[in-house]
């Protein structure tokens, strides 16, 4: 039996208030429907079917995915429909598992456990609630085999106090499902053809149905509006969270921590609070970052520290380095080891060489710094001319004098030292004193300015 997976997104989403449609809406920086593929992709179906409609055309362009299939529902009349729309795509030996565009979190695990359970028959994801409203109620008879489902606004005032709810989630034998489907009306409060008919169909033909349950509800929960979003972006970073804190990773305050993306650590890493990370981010062992850090596309080698309030965007940061409070290293930015990066302090496009320091208020873009160099204070290099971008070369253990200025493109010598405020727009021999600007003098019988008298 080969699987197919139809996902359901044609709906408006009219209560997100956005001109995006909602499925596209970002958790964890991911598109949801997105993250519903992604968890298909990981039970290997033989293809996965994506029921569009409101903002298609903005769903396929995101969506980019040549081993989706695509179906257009162009008006929205139910959810069985829905799935009606997808079948050309079915085969009848086909097990056809429905997923949807906004329920983002339903776990691997889950949906596997779903797809056992069933079997060669049908399979129902069920959720027991409190608070029911709104959910189709699962009716059972007097023995608790499941008998149908029926809509909020179908039910009568028994039905309504049942508390277990249909998540959505289901399973049908592709054999059954097109004749099901064609034995739809829509005689319902709704005018609409419910997927979730279908379920009393299974029984009447004498097909099993199994009953499973998510671990957690939020693997039931749908995105309709902003705020079920920020709901569920905190359950998935919480269980992001809640992972990494197992395999070891120390989180101050795991509920302010966000990972957008994935995280690689070695063993003894330590995450202070409100640190962002983003796209593929790597820490070696026994790293340290400091709260309110923000890491994007970067790796970090062992025992390397970064302080308070950082921003590190595609770089590359190697072994027993410190870094921060207050520093910003660009894409391209490449500290080979052992560096100290300081306060206010933007590295782009640069290789700073082992041990070297670069420690306050300082740019260096389009530079390679050898190892052993101590950059002064207010230190530029000035790698753009207005039109081009030029290099600054800076041999092993030379010493930047603070408030200097390198005019790129320049070569400053091994060993060399600079005075402090200087300009160097040639380049400068080694181990030598380089200095620029004019003498120091003193004007003799030279007076303050006094305030003028009214
Ligand atoms: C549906 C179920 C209900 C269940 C609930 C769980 C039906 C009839 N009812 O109700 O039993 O408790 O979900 O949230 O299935 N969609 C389409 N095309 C359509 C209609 C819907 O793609 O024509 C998509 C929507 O984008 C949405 C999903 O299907 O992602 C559910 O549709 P919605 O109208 O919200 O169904 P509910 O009334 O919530
Ligand atoms: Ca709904």
């Amino acid at each position: 039996m080969t699987l197919a997976v139809v996902i359901l997104a044609a709906g408006k989403g009219t209560r997100m208030k956005s001109s995006m449609p909602k499925v596209l809406h970002p958790l964890a920086h991911k598109p949801l429907v997105q993250h519903v593929i992604d968890t298909a992709r990981s039970l290997d179906p033989s293809q996965i079917v994506v029921v569009y409609g409101h903002g298609g055309d903005q769903v396929r362009e995101v969506v980019i995915d040549a081993d989706l299939s695509w179906a257009e529902q162009a008006e929205q009349l139910g959810t069985g429909h829905a799935v009606q729309q997808a079948m050309p795509h079915i085969k009848e030996a086909d097990r056809v598992l429905v997923l949807y565009g906004d329920v983002p979190l339903t776990s691997a695990e889950t949906l596997r456990e779903l797809l056992d359970q069933a079997g060669k028959g049908m399979g129902l994801l069920t959720i027991n609630l409190d608070d029911p409203s709104g959910y189709g109620r699962i009716v059972r008879d007097d023995k608790g085999a499941v008998e149908r489902i029926v809509e909020q606004k179908d039910a009568n005032a028994d039905e309504l106090a049942i508390q277990e709810v249909n998540t959505g989630i289901m399973v049908f034998p592709g054999e059954k499902l097109s004749g099901w489907l064609n034995g739809l009306s829509n005689n319902n409060a709704q005018g609409e053809y419910y997927l979730t008919d279908l379920l009393a169909m299974a029984v009447s033909d004498g097909v099993s149905i199994a009953v499973t349950q998510p671990e957690h509800q939020f693997e039931a929960d749908g995105v309709n509006n902003k705020l079920q979003l920020a709901e569920l972006e905190r359950a998935y970073q919480r269980l992001q969270a809640d992972r990494l804190m197992t395999d070891g990773v120390l989180l101050r305050d795991p509920n302010r921590f966000d990972l957008r993306g994935s995280l690689t650590h070695g063993t003894d890493c330590e995450i202070d609070i409100n640190v962002i990370i983003e796209g593929n981010v790597t820490l070696g062992n026994n790293v340290k970052i400091g709260a309110n850090v923000v890491l994007r596309n970067v790796s970090i080698g062992d025992n390397t520290v970064v302080v308070e309030n950082c921003i590190f965007d595609d770089a590359t940061v190697g072994a027993d380095c410190t870094i921060g409070p207050f520093s910003r290293l660009r894409p391209g930015a490449d500290l080979t080891g052992g560096a100290h990066i300081g306060n206010f302090v933007e590295i782009k496009k640069s290789v700073v060489g082992l041990g070297s320091k670069v420690n306050h208020l300082t740019y260096i873009g389009d530079s390679q710094i050898g190892a052993g160099v101590n950059i002064g204070a207010g230190t530029i290099t000035c790698n753009y001319d207005g039109a081009n971008k030029h290099t600054t070369v800076i041999g092993d253990n030379a010493f930047i004098g603070s408030n200097s200025a390198l005019v790129a493109p320049v070569t400053i010598g091994k060993g060399a030292t600079i005075g402090a405020g200087s300009v160097i727009r040639k380049d400068t021999p080694d181990d030598k004193l380089t200095l620029s600007g004019g003498k120091q003098v003193t004007i003799e019988n030279w007076k303050r300015p006094k305030k003028q008298p009214k």
